[in-house]
């Protein structure tokens, strides 16, 4: 497990595979089950046998609802116990209704909300984004941020979802960007159009997520037909679109079975051949892998052992060549938000996070 860690700036380590957050949020899955992951005690528990094998670092944000104060309540169980702490990311994002009257305080006011719940003075990496950047004030707001940064409230200043030319601008601000949070798997090869190119000439780090396309580049989906029914949870509603417009359903099965057929060479399973080649994509810092438990810790492993040869690359990128997935920069198709991708999203979580926030319900307006 030789790369199992990598340093995403100098003195901040990492692990290469980072747990994702967003299926313990209370808004994941549909109303009838939501929230019932986070059952405090049982929960920090299973994330604590990720910190001991070696998956020491997690994904949240401020509109995961709930996350923030179980990675704070994770924190804790570490101090307590007297063991290192995780690294713990988390996201910025503003709600869409505030953007234009976005001020510095406001921006702030956020990040000591994630402070409070987190049960921190700085947070190890925060994720900035912005819903809609027609709507002027996100490099100014990312300067407030790297002001956070500057202060001590933030340890490492990222962002999430920014075009290639949009991260371009906020370096040559001199904001001091290390890393940029993007959807980026077998399925999804956007970020090769320039950001991965732009990422590894500036030193941004990219955090992949969609690695396993919510779950579709999983053994569960093989030779399944194309569902038509309401899925269990919002990430599988979100890659559904990523498969029908990146080559279609038979075309994902095709590609399916190829990464079955790498991990029968190896013993492992298709999960493990997706995120292990995301892992080896130039310019890929870590993966972002989500779940609800613990319950994949021994299967997400293995990913790590997993050593891809020749003859496995030649048969991922031929298959490859059949799923062209989605095309333009890397979030083109999500910003559309009367399009499929972009009307599925929500973007007042922050206002229904916490409604006794001043930040968000009141002046989100
Ligand atoms: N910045 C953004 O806009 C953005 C957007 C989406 C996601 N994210 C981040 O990325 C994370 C991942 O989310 P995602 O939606 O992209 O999902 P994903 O990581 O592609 O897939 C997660 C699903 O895979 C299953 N799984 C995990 N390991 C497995 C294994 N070894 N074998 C079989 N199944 C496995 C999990 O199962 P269980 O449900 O059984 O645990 C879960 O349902 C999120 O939690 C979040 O932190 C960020």
């Amino acid at each position: 497990m030789s790369d199992a860690r990598i340093e995403l700036a100098p003195g901040y380590t990492i692990s290469r595979l980072i747990h994702g957050g967003w299926q313990l949020s209370a808004g994941h899955h549909p109303e009838t089950t939501g929230g019932a992951h986070l059952r405090a005690g049982e929960t920090v528990d299973e994330l604590l046998r990720l910190v001991d094998a070696g998956i020491t670092t997690f994904d949240g944000a401020d509109i995961y609802t709930g996350v923030e104060a179980l990675y704070g309540r994770l924190l804790d169980a570490c101090r307590r116990r007297g063991t290192l702490p995780p690294q713990i990311h988390t996201k910025v994002v503003p709600d869409l209704a505030l953007l234009p009257k976005l001020e510095r305080r406001h921006v702030e006011a956020l990040v000591d909300r994630s402070l409070r719940r987190l049960g921190t003075e700085r947070i190890d990496l925060a994720q900035f984004h912005w819903w809609d950047t027609s709507v002027p004030g996100w490099l100014e707001a990312a300067a407030w941020l790297d002001d956070l940064r500057r202060v001590g409230k933030i340890r490492h200043l990222g962002v999430t979802n920014f075009d290639r030319e949009q991260v371009g601008a906020i370096l040559d601000a001199g904001i001091a960007l290390v890393a940029q949070q993007v959807q980026y798997s077998v399925l999804d090869r956007r970020p090769e159009g320039g950001l991965v190119e732009l990422a590894r000439g500036r030193d941004v780090a990219l955090l992949a997520y969609g690695t396993l396309a919510g779950g579709f580049l999983t053994r569960t989906w093989s030779g399944a037909d194309e569902p038509d029914a309401e899925l269990a949870n919002r990430s599988l509603t979100k890659y559904r679109l990523v498969i029908r417009d990146g080559g279609g359903w038979r075309a994902y099965q095709h590609l399916l079975a190829s990464l079955e057929e790498v991990a029968s060479r190896h013993g492992v399973s298709p999960a493990n051949v997706a995120v292990r080649w995301i892992l080896d994509r130039p310019g890929v810092a870590a993966a972002i892998v989500g779940g609800r438990s613990a319950a994949h810790l021994a299967s997400n492993l293995e990913t790590l052992r997993l050593e891809l040869d020749d003859e496995d690359r030649e048969l991922l990128s031929r298959a490859l060549e059949g799923f062209p997935g989605p095309t333009g920069d890397v979030y083109h198709l999500e910003r559309d938000r009367r399009g499929a991708h972009g009307s599925i999203m929500r973007y007042d979580l922050n206002a229904l996070a916490d409604p006794a926030s001043r930040t968000s319900k009141e002046d989100a307006g």
